[in-house]
């Protein structure tokens, strides 16, 4: 892979959000919100922090909501406008800065992340490429998770993979690496797995949703077949990506929130509370008295 500028991001968010039903039902989960903004927009700002100016969304045929929400929006502005409401204005004009352009790429049928990747296969062309999966939300305070990662593999020339270690007993839910010795932040991958059981998993460092990838990605895809899940894996074109170019494994700087869960949609709420600077303060009264109250029950 060249050493490239990382200008176009891929946003998979065609899945079925199946943990999240019934709200999934007509609320896509990429729109479920953290305080007031929907974690698509965490994962959009990423990108553009990280340079990217063109964004791909993969979306399907009933995901109206996603690009409904990047669209621009002529009565609800104009009534803001007459209302006076500037501030609120503001944030609904700007939820994707001038010079920034959105994709939107319908894949047919859920065949899996690599399958719609693999959608974004003509608007990408031959270019290394960021993807994003909007459900890991990654919190940092310094320099986001993917302008960590695009610096790293344009210095390197290498495909990098964002990882972090996992309890062993999770590997099962995971895309797993092997890797040599760590330089840093990173180390070059030896083999990769989708979720394999704690028994035969070759580590506990996890593939998270962060990768910048070579296009060379595209043609392997097109050549993976159904893997774990009878879904179109990721994960086996990165495996056969490994036998010809280097592909690292990058440790982040930041913590992730598995918002693809309840409890991380849960925990990611609860830390932007506490670190947002209106809510701070009663967030943190409510829940010591939350558990306050919890605990006057547990003695009942
Ligand atoms: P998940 O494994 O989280 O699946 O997909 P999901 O359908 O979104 O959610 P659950 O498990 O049913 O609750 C990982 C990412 O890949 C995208 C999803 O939108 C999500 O961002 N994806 C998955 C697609 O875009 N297309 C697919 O065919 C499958």
């Amino acid at each position: 892979m060249t050493s490239q500028r990382i200008r176009k991001a891929v946003f998979p968010v065609a899945g079925l959000g199946t943990r999240f039903l019934p709200a999934t039902k007509t609320v896509p989960k990429e729109m479920l919100p953290i305080i007031d903004r929907p974690l698509i927009q965490y994962a959009v700002d990423e990108a553009i922090e990280a340079g990217c100016d063109t964004l791909v969304f993969i979306t399907n045929r009933y995901k109206h909501a996603v690009a409904d929400y990047f669209d621009k929006a002529y009565e609800l502005e104009q009534k803001l406008e007459r209302a006076g409401k500037t501030e609120q204005l503001e944030l609904v004009r700007h939820v994707l800065p001038p010079g920034v352009r959105a994709i939107f790429v319908t894949q047919a049928e859920a065949l899996g992340l690599g399958h719609a990747v693999l959608c974004a296969k003509e608007v990408i062309g031959n270019e290394p490429f960021a993807v994003l999966l909007p459900d890991d939300l990654i919190w940092n305070r310094g320099a986001g998770a993917l302008k960590q990662m695009a610096d790293a593999a344009q210095a390197s020339g290498a495909s990098m993979i964002a990882v972090q270690n996992v309890p062993h007993e999770a590997t099962g839910s995971y895309g797993i690496v092997a890797t040599e010795a760590f330089d840093g932040r990173q180390g070059r991958i030896k083999a990769i797995v989708e979720k394999p059981k704690p028994e035969v998993a070759p580590s506990n460092l996890a593939v998270v949703g962060r990768y910048v990838l070579s296009p060379r990605i595209f043609g392997l895809l097109e050549a993976t077949r159904p893997g774990a899940g009878g879904e179109i894996q990721l994960t086996d074109a990165i495996a056969a990506l490994l036998a010809e170019q280097p592909v690292h494994a990058y440790r982040f700087q930041g913590t992730r929130f598995d918002c693809g869960t309840h409890i991380g949609l849960i925990e990611a709420t609860i830390r932007y509370a506490l670190d947002h600077e209106k809510l701070s303060d009663p967030a943190r009264d409510m829940m010591q008295r939350a558990l306050g109250e919890l605990g006057v029950k547990d003695q009942d």
